[in-house]
């Protein structure tokens, strides 16, 4: 098992910063964007996801918006050098170097986990604007998701976390549904993640017998996770271990849970409790659960339960279901990366109520593309690093209350959290 022991107190600020330089007032790099100038994109961590962006940008760019894709930086040799040959990008080893690089204005994040936030905090004080993947970071590193936060808006960065599906206008209109009253208050809510098999055990191991060293940089990689001997499984396949990912609750629910704090305007929960192990890999080296519930209290702004679940062991889909004490509303047939089909909204003693429309979308083109928008804009994009921040925490809190078995508490009013 992983070494990972937070203390009984974890504390927001203790954290915050830990091992970073102190902020500067202001980027001293950043370069002012016109509406007609071309945005040169960096891509840190050009494996799978990391790949999946360049395409996508490289369609954007041919569809005419206005971008170059400038570079590209990986831990592994082989993936860097193979992705900037194939798209003309530059190569660099280090994100540090690549984000000395002018012709960067801004950068993509899709690092493992434990990376996203250090890395996101250096693009930020070298005045770039970060698409940083989901989830915003470790679920240790809670103090220094609030860091990068709070560093953001005093640098005037623009920021998106990398939960694509918030893109889709969905869940803004399941909001409106919601307010305007159509189900009373809304005071629980049942959601979850299923699918047979998880991405952990697949993950390519390109080269069985590769070692540290020029191709790959297993210091980088680490972080500031425990520094442990260099194993080919921990660097290739680490969504399975503790120091590096989180299971379903931090790989997953990021999907899951956002559309419902789009909708619901849910901040930080003020009670979280997990449940959960490795019940279908029992066969592998794996630390992280295949099986994880969440269940969150809320006071504000309304006091409601939210309930998530995931399962590996198979993929058989339950309506996600938010239930107010005048009806009860449905989502049909929901991808979460994409939208869903239907809206249905039952009133209290009817079988049957409103059906409205639903939407679908490439929802990562969508993502870029209002990301795009704000950077030239200003404006805040629509997974704001505000509310993957309140996201993180959620996530945080059920990741701790899980390892340690106890009940995670939010202080609002100190911004704290403890176990108890
Ligand atoms: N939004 C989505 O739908 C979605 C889908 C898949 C993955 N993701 C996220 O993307 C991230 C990457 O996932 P993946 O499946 O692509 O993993 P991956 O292992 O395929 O890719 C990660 C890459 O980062 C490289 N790397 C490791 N440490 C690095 C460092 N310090 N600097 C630069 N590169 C480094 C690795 O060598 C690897 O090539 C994860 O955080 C995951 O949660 C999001």
């Amino acid at each position: 098992m992983s070494n990972i022991r937070p203390s009984r107190r974890t504390f927001l600020q203790a954290t915050a910063g830990a091992g970073l330089a102190a902020v500067a007032a202001s980027p001293v790099n950043a370069r002012t964007i016109g509406a007609n100038d071309k945005i040169g994109i960096g891509f840190i961590g050009v494996g799978g996801r990391g790949m999946g962006h360049v395409h996508t940008c490289k369609s954007l760019m041919d569809a005419g918006e206005n971008i170059a894709l400038v570079a590209a930086c990986d831990a592994y040799g082989p993936r860097r050098d193979e992705a900037a040959k194939k798209f003309s990008m530059k190569p660099y080893r280090k994100h540090q170097d690549l984000l000395a690089d002018k012709d960067v204005d801004v950068v993509l994040i899709a690092s493992p986990d434990r990376n996203h936030v250090p890395q996101a905090i250096d693009a930020i004080r070298a005045g770039k604007d970060v698409y940083c993947e989901k989830p915003m970071g470790h679920w240790t590193q809670l103090g220094l998701s609030k860091t990068f936060f709070e560093e953001t808006r005093k640098l005037n960065r623009v920021v998106q976390i990398g939960n694509q599906g918030n893109s889709n206008p969905l869940w803004r209109k399941l909001g409106e549904i919601i307010q305007k009253g159509s189900i009373g208050k809304p005071q629980l809510v049942n959601v979850g993640f299923f699918r047979l098999g998880d991405w952990g055990e697949r993950m390519p191991i390109p080269d069985p017998n590769a070692k540290p060293g020029d191709q790959l940089d297993w210091e980088a990689f680490l972080g500031d996770a425990p520094k442990v001997p260099f194993t080919v499984d921990r660097f290739f396949s680490w969504r399975k271990y503790l120091d590096y990912a989180g299971g379903p609750c931090t790989d997953l629910f990021p999907h899951v849970y956002t559309p419902f704090v789009i909708a619901m305007g849910l901040g930080i929960p003020q009670f979280a409790m997990a449940t959960g192990g490795i019940f279908k890999y029992t066969n592998y080296d794996r630390e992280v659960p295949d099986t994880f519930s969440l269940s969150m209290d809320y006071h504000t702004p309304h006091p409601c339960t939210v309930n998530i679940s995931c399962t590996l062991a198979n993929d058989f889909m339950t309506p996600p279901t938010i239930r107010g004490d005048e009806g009860t509303i449905t989502l049909k047939n929901v991808t979460w990366e994409a939208g869903c089909e239907a809206i249905n909204v039952t009133p209290v003693g009817k079988s049957q109520g409103e059906v409205i429309p639903g939407s679908k979308g490439d929802s990562t083109k969508a993502h870029w593309v209002d990301f795009l928008k704000c950077v030239r804009s200003r404006e805040r994009p629509v997974a704001d690093v505000e509310f993957g921040y309140r996201v993180q925490a959620a996530l945080c809190m059920g990741m701790l209350a899980w390892k340690e078995r106890k009940v995670a508490h939010f202080d609002k009013a100190k911004q704290e959290m403890t176990l108890g």
